[in-house]
């Protein structure tokens, strides 16, 4: 008798917690006041310059160089093949995901393409531009008074891993690799993997979430 209730007991403790680990697998949904600072890993091309990033991130060549001041020696000396951060705020998009949606104004000749993988330096996809901009077909932007909107993903840290509170959207790249990165941005390779469960840093596609150091937006700002 006494084993049996035991057993019910078990079970019902069992049922709760598999009901309360739905209800926060649920909630990775965001809620609509969830906001924070983010970075964005923007990949410098050949013929880009901080004030063309600027324009896209919606802020200011002097900003960029203000977040990026260590590896430059002024705001018009940004080497192509390196990589600034960005500053943006990461908010909740459609109750659905942390992002920040920026507006792009057409120019003829642009295709998602181009916007994803050149202007925006793979920050966002081809995939991510269709589905927010269904009005528009792929192979047919209108280019008079256009703007289309371009979504990067971000993210506000995760109490489980850690207390870090700020972090870098970073698009991974040929030749990247968990050591790699770890290893630049000073950062242990178990942490990077932890809030990244399951991602393989050299794919050399999609994105990963990278702690930002204790560099706070006052400091930079003041
Ligand atoms: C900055 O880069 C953009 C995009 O490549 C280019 O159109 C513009 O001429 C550049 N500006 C300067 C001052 O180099
Ligand atoms: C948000 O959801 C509405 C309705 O589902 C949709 O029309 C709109 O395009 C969505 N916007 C974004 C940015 O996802
Ligand atoms: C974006 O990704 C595409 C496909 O992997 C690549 O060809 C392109 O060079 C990348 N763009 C930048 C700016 O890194
Ligand atoms: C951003 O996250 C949403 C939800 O997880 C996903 O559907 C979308 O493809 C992501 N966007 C990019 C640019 O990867
Ligand atoms: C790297 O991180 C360690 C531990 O967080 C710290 O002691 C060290 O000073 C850092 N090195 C650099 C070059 O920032
Ligand atoms: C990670 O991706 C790279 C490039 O696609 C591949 O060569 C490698 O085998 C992958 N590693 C794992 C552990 O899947």
């Amino acid at each position: 008798m006494k084993f049996r209730s035991t057993q019910m007991e078990f079970r019902t403790g069992l049922v709760f917690f598999l009901l309360l680990r739905l209800c926060f697998e649920a909630s990775s949904d965001c809620s609509t006041s969830q906001t924070c600072d983010a970075l964005g890993s923007y990949y410098v091309w050949e013929g880009n310059n901080l004030t063309f990033i600027g324009d896209m991130m919606s802020t200011t060549d002097v900003t960029i160089y203000n977040f990026n001041k260590a590896a430059m020696t002024n705001k018009d000396s940004v080497q192509w093949g390196t990589r600034v951060n960005v500053p943006f705020t990461c908010g909740c998009i459609n109750g659905s995901f942390l992002g920040h949606e920026f507006q792009y104004d057409v120019v003829t000749g642009d295709t998602y393409d181009t916007v994803a993988t050149k202007y925006y330096s793979n920050l966002t996809t081809v995939e991510a531009m269709a589905w927010f901009n269904s009005e528009y077909p792929a192979n047919n932007i209108p280019n008079v008074n256009t703007q289309l909107k371009v979504v990067v993903n971000c993210s506000c840290g995760d109490s489980k891993v850690g207390n870090y509170g700020l972090f870098i959207t970073y698009p991974l790249r040929d030749g990247d690799s968990l050591a790699s990165i770890a290893e630049k941005e000073n950062l242990s390779e178990s942490l990077l993997q932890n809030y990244n469960p399951g991602v393989n840093f050299s794919r050399g596609t999609g994105y990963v979430y990278i702690p930002g150091k204790g560099v706070s937006f006052f400091v930079l700002f003041s």
